[in-house]
């Protein structure tokens, strides 16, 4: 699962079937890899990936090895290649992994035999997260067709960005962007126009996307409150969208600078219900790899 580019529509449909299976399933744990040893290997941090991925193979059975780069001889300067190549020389049967540098998976897919899940490539793709936007937003429409996505904010550093576009335009949603002009990404006009935020908001999904500061090199927004007042979703621009539209986020949230504090947990919001699909779809995405 390298990424959403390389999936077809009924490959991704299939994987959140597959997930809704997994939603209803009566117990929490089951023996479907039992025997089997995943590793979640995170080169760079995070919270609901990682943990919802464990909660996945914990809940299918699975032996899982946390692999930390900050607790590891990656600061003794072993590289990513060597750090993957050793987890898969003691005999690990999958492993997930998140990482800065963009096309090393591709590499290390190429060399590593173990199945290799994406969880994060820089700005490139985040296909975990895709596939369990487009649960939420299937849960929420019932289907894809005729459905209009707004994604607004830092497209440019966004993978949650990138992974969405792609599969949403393959499974028949209209995908607009609205972004600064310095957070836009040409490489993606052929998937979506960029629109003004007052469009943006008249979508069915309002998506709207963290402003990644640790990943700008400066300057690129003049302050906080500069960037609610012209692209954030505040209490006033909520009340012009549609009534029956919603707000998503795949968080962590800046409160008050890309969402107001007040419509993180609003009745429109399904940004906890989104990292709650976190798990029946990586149960789906990791079951998919090893079984
Ligand atoms: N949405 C997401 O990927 O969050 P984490 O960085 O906490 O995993």
């Amino acid at each position: 699962m390298l990424g959403i580019k390389q999936l077809g529509k009924e490959e991704i449909v299939s994987i959140l079937d597959r997930a809704a299976y997994w939603e209803s399933y009566p117990k929490k744990v089951t023996d479907v890899l039992q025997g089997k040893f995943v590793a979640n290997m995170f080169f760079e941090n995070s919270t609901r990936t990682r943990f919802s991925f464990e909660v996945a193979e914990k809940r299918l059975g699975a032996e899982v090895l946390n692999f930390s780069a900050a607790a590891s001889s990656v600061e003794k300067g072993e590289s990513i290649y060597d750090t993957v190549r050793t987890l898969e020389s003691m005999g690990i049967d999958a492993g997930v992994i998140r990482m800065k540098p963009i096309g090393l998976l591709a590499e290390l897919a190429q060399k590593i035999k173990v199945p290799l899940i994406n969880a994060g490539d820089g700005n490139n793709e985040h296909p975990t997260q895709a596939l369990l936007d487009f649960y939420t937003m299937r849960k929420v429409f019932g289907e894809f067709k005729g459905l209009t996505v707004s994604i607004i904010g830092d497209v440019l550093h966004s993978r949650v960005a990138r992974s969405n576009v792609y599969g949403l335009t393959k499974l028949g949603a209209k995908v607009k962007f609205c972004a600064p002009v310095n957070m836009q990404a040409p490489e993606l006009a052929e998937y979506a126009d960029y629109v003004s935020i007052d469009e943006a908001l008249q979508s069915d999904v309002v998506m709207m996307l963290r402003v990644q500061l640790e990943r700008h090199a400066g300057g690129m927004i003049k302050s906080a409150e500069e960037y609610r007042e012209h692209y954030g979703l505040t209490v006033e621009r909520m009340q012009r969208m549609k009534p029956h539209a919603i707000i998503m986020h795949p968080a962590p949230v800046n409160r008050n600078v890309e969402i107001d504090d007040e419509l993180v947990e609003h009745e429109k919001s399904k940004i906890f219900t989104q990292m709650s699909h976190g798990v029946p779809i990586r149960m789906a995405v990791v079951e998919r790899a090893l079984v």
